[in-house]
């Protein structure tokens, strides 16, 4: 089954560091929060992902969020290759745009929409949009969301008080990120006092409807129909972003299950099925002032790239078809009901969101803003993610990272990993 690879895991991590800074594409991927090198993949099955040493692991990374089908999905594969075979980008219409957007507008009832290739390049354009159409220049961001690497959204919050944006990464001007307002999370009294000083100055505020990229922080639903409500008041363009939550926790995202309406969203991952796609779309009016209808200018080599609509259209179909929705919910069910007193019996919690969870290594309710997380949790992770990887049980290497259940994880390697995080925790201390 598994092809012979000449070189070993760790000879191909050496190779990588000479070549890649710190031997990885994306920062992410390295082990420096955890320690140690991670293996390097050559291959994925279902829930599963191999090393170049052969040895498996039960992945819950899965690729952080895509591949809610699991590894190398059937049907994903087939629709790439027949694409393939009739050419891989043609920089002109072509009919897999078409039939991805009529199946995005049916399953989440976007009125217009436009495909990127990342969620980055989604988000980035999404505020462009916002600022054109509104001829305004704030944007306001919540600390502890991540909206992908875009200059103007590489910023951090000081805890509590609202803070102009200081970049959080070296080669960000000052200047650019100081349209960039940022607040809290969880606290309305904040969001109230700066609408009511700027609202009118405000041309987007963005926002992960379910914050999953520090810690899992579900918000209050007061929390974000107070935001609609202010900027519904104020004329200011609400952007979900969904990279993560998009296609995963409803077919309407996290707008559908929390039944807000936002003037725009982001999506990513699962939209490009494990290709490299994101899309951005809202109301018509509002989507009509990008190029070449409008003003504002927006455009990609590869946006709306054949093979990426494919492997995209063939997810979501099969999402689709198979009631993945459901099944996700079942599988998130399964994992809380086991994981969810192992930790709580150490003094921890499990925060999980349909197929999203996350070990909050601390006690106490979970938290729901960025500033809430105690600083020992990274430290409480590293003997934890270690001895589950020792079990061939892979985690995003990052405490501050979320869990991924797909379709083609099982109830017994749930049942799996829950015996493994029990011999985990048994390392680290109760709180
Ligand atoms: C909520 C959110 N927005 C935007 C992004 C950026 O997406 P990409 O990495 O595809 O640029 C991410 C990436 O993880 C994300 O989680």
């Amino acid at each position: 089954m598994s092809k012979q690879h000449m070189a070993s895991s760790s000879e191909l991590y050496q190779r990588a560091c000479a070549l890649l800074p710190g031997g990885v594409s994306s920062p992410v991927r390295a082990y420096g929060a955890v320690g140690g090198e991670p293996p390097v993949m050559v291959r994925g099955e279902g829930a599963y992902i191999y090393d170049a040493d052969g040895r498996q692991y039960l992945d819950f990374v899965q690729s952080w969020g895509p591949l809610v089908l699991g590894h190398a999905y059937p049907d994903v594969v087939q629709a790439i290759i027949e694409q393939a075979r009739l050419g891989t980008t043609f920089g002109a219409p072509c009919e897999g745009e078409v039939t991805l957007a009529e199946t995005v507008h049916e399953l989440t009832g976007i009125e217009s929409l436009r495909f990127v290739s990342s969620g980055t390049e989604a988000t980035m354009s999404a505020i462009r949009l916002a600022r054109g159409a509104t001829g305004r220049d704030k944007v306001l961001k919540f600390a502890g969301c991540y909206h992908g690497h875009a200059d103007h959204l590489l910023v951090s919050a000081g805890s509590g008080l609202v803070t102009f944006g200081e970049p959080s990464s070296a080669g960000v001007p000052k200047a650019f990120t100081e349209c960039t307002l940022v607040l809290p999370l969880d606290d309305e009294a904040a969001l109230c006092q700066l609408f009511a000083e700027q609202g009118h100055e405000i041309a987007a505020v963005i926002i992960e409807p379910i914050p999953a990229n520090n810690g899992l922080l579900v918000q209050r639903p007061e929390f974000l129909k107070t935001l609609r409500r202010l900027t519904r008041e104020s004329g200011t363009v609400l952007i979900f972003d969904e990279v993560i939550s998009g296609f995963r926790i409803a077919p309407g995202g996290a707008a559908e299950q929390l039944g807000i309406e936002p003037d725009m969203v982001c999506y990513g991952k699962i939209v490009g099925g494990g290709l490299p796609v994101g899309m951005f779309g809202g109301k018509r009016a509002l989507m009509n002032h990008l190029a070449p209808l409008g003003p504002v200018y927006q455009a990609g080599t590869l946006s709306g790239n054949p093979l990426a609509m494919a492997a995209g259209q063939a997810t979501l179909q099969a999402l689709r078809s198979l009631g993945g929705w459901d099944r996700l919910e079942q599988l998130g069910q399964h994992l809380e009901r086991l994981v969810g007193p192992l930790l709580a019996a150490r003094g921890y919690s499990l925060v999980r969101q349909g197929s999203l969870f996350w070990m909050n290594l601390q006690a106490g309710e979970p938290p729901r803003c960025a500033e809430c997380i105690h600083e020992d949790s990274a430290a409480r992770y590293r003997p934890i993610f270690h001895s589950l990887l020792a079990e061939g049980i892979a985690l995003a290497p990052s405490a501050y990272e979320v869990g991924f259940l797909s379709l083609a994880h099982t109830e017994a390697q749930i049942d799996h990993f829950a015996e493994a995080l029990g011999r985990a925790l048994a390392r680290v201390p109760a709180v």
